[in-house]
C-alpha cells in the first residue's frame, strides 16, 4: 500500500492523503475569466473548525466553488489537521484516486467493524427481536465505496434486517431490497423510516454526516395470480379479491391502475383513450353493448374476464375480450432455463413524460386537500 495514504481520523472509508484544496488562478478558462472580471466562484472566506478566517494566497483559489466546499465538508473530505487549525486540505481515499478499485485483502474490525458493532446497530432499531446475523455498516460503506458511485442502484435480495439499504441510502446511493421474513415489518421498514426522517444516529451516519431525507416505496408481494386446481388446470387464485384481480390485471398489461368513480368499465389507463376493465363475471353481450353505449369516439377498451359468451368476441372493434388465464399464460414460459417474462410494457421514448391518469390526479389531489383541511401532512408511507 503506498505509504502517503495514512487514516489520522480514522475514517471508515479506509486511508487517505490531505492534497492541496488550492489551485492557480492564472492559468486556463479560470484565469481568463478572473483576469476579464476580477470574480471567481472559488473564492469565499473558510473559516476553519478552530475558528480562523482564511482566505486563498493570491493568485490561487480554493479547488472548488463554496457549494461544492460544503459538500465536501459535510462528507467529511476536508481536513484542517489535527488540531483543526490548518489551512484546509482536500481527502482523497486510496479507494477513490485510481480508476481501479484498490482493495486491500484484509479488512480490520477497527476499520469495517464486527459482529457485535452490527448488533449494536440493529438493537437501536428493534431491541426486543435482535436480528441474528446482521453485518455492520461499516463493511457495507466499504463496500459500496469501492463498487459503486453516487446514484447507482444497489440491489440486496436477501436484506436481512436492512443493513444494505440504510448504508446505500446514507451513502446517496438508490437501492432496492428484498425480503422473505417479517423482519422486513419487524426490522427493514422500521431502520429505513429513521434513516430517512434523520433519527438513526448510529452505523456511518456521523462519517456521513446524515441528517435525513429522501424517501422510499414499500411494496408487499401479492401472492401468485394463477394456481392450478385439483384437475390440473389454470385457475386465478382464489385469495385474490375483485379489487386485487383488477389491479393486478393493470399492471400486467401496462395500464396505470386508478378506477373512475362514475363508469365501472374505466379501472385502469394505458392512453388517454385507451381503458382496462378486469371483472369475475361471465361477459354476456348485453354487458358488452351496455359498456359500448357508454363509450365515446376514439375510445378502446380491453375486457379480462374468466369467461365470456361467444358472441362477444369480435363484436366491436374497439372492445378487445380476453381470457385471464389464457392471456396470462400467453406471457408465461413453461420449463425453460432463460424466463424472458414480458410483464410490463416498458415506454418506447425515454423523453416522453409518463402518462399519468386524470383520475388518479384527481383522486391525489383530493387526498392532499383532505389532509390540508385537516392539518395533516402525508407521510412518505401513505
Ligand atoms: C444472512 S441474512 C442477510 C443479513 C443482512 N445482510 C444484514 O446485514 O442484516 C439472509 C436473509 O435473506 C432472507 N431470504 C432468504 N431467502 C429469501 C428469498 N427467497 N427472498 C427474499 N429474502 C430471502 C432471509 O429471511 C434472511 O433474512
Amino acid at each position: 500500500m503506498d505509504k502517503r495514504y495514512k487514516n489520522p481520523d480514522n475514517d471508515s472509508r479506509g486511508v487517505w492523503k490531505a492534497v492541496d484544496f488550492t489551485i492557480s488562478l492564472t492559468g486556463g478558462q479560470r484565469g481568463a475569466q478572473f483576469a476579464k472580471t476580477g470574480e471567481s466562484k472559488n473564492i469565499y472566506e473558510i473559516t476553519t473548525p478552530s475558528g480562523r478566517k482564511l482566505m486563498p494566497a493570491d493568485g490561487r483559489c480554493w479547488a472548488a466553488s463554496e457549494d461544492r466546499y460544503k459538500e465536501l465538508l459535510a462528507e467529511n473530505r476536508i481536513w484542517f489537521g489535527k488540531t483543526g487549525n490548518n489551512v484546509p486540505a482536500q481527502k482523497k481515499f486510496l479507494t477513490e484516486v485510481q480508476s481501479g478499485i484498490v482493495s486491500k485483502t484484509i479488512w480490520f474490525r477497527k476499520e469495517v467493524g464486527d459482529n457485535q458493532e452490527a448488533k449494536k446497530e440493529v438493537k437501536a432499531v428493534n431491541a426486543s427481536e435482535i436480528f441474528a446475523t446482521p453485518k455492520p455498516e461499516r463493511l457495507i460503506e466499504r463496500i459500496l465505496t469501492l463498487a459503486t458511485d453516487n446514484n447507482d442502484i444497489i440491489l440486496d435480495s436477501f436484506l436481512g434486517s436492512g443493513t444494505t439499504t440504510a448504508v446505500a441510502h446514507k451513502m446517496n446511493r438508490k437501492w432496492i431490497g428484498i425480503e422473505l421474513g417479517d423482519h422486513a415489518y419487524t426490522h427493514c421498514l422500521p431502520r429505513m423510516k429513521k434513516v430517512v426522517d434523520g433519527l438513526d444516529e448510529g452505523g456511518i451516519s456521523k462519517s456521513q454526516n446524515w441528517k435525513g431525507g429522501g424517501g422510499f416505496r414499500f411494496y408487499n408481494l401479492a401472492p401468485s395470480l394463477l394456481k392450478k386446481d385439483d384437475f390440473g388446470n389454470w385457475i386465478i387464485e382464489p385469495d385474490y379479491n375483485a379489487d386485487m384481480l383488477a389491479a393486478a390485471m393493470a399492471k400486467h398489461e401496462g395500464y396505470h391502475y386508478s378506477p373512475d368513480e362514475q363508469l365501472f368499465w374505466k379501472q385502469g389507463q394505458s392512453t388517454e383513450q385507451d381503458f382496462i376493465f378486469t371483472t369475475t363475471q361471465f361477459v354476456t353481450l348485453e354487458l358488452l353493448d351496455k359498456i359500448h353505449e357508454q363509450m365515446q369516439e376514439g375510445e378502446s377498451l380491453l375486457i379480462c374476464c374468466k369467461s365470456f359468451q361467444a358472441a362477444c368476441e369480435n363484436k366491436y372493434e374497439n372492445i378487445n375480450v380476453k381470457k385471464i388465464p389464457v392471456m396470462l399464460l400467453g406471457r408465461c414460459e413453461f420449463g425453460k432455463d432463460d424466463y424472458s417474462l414480458n410483464i410490463i410494457s416498458m415506454p418506447t421514448d425515454e423523453n416522453e413524460e409518463p402518462f399519468v391518469p386524470a383520475a388518479q390526479i384527481i383522486a391525489e389531489e383530493k387526498e392532499a386537500e383532505d389532509m390540508r383541511k385537516q392539518g395533516k401532512q402525508s407521510t412518505l408511507f401513505d
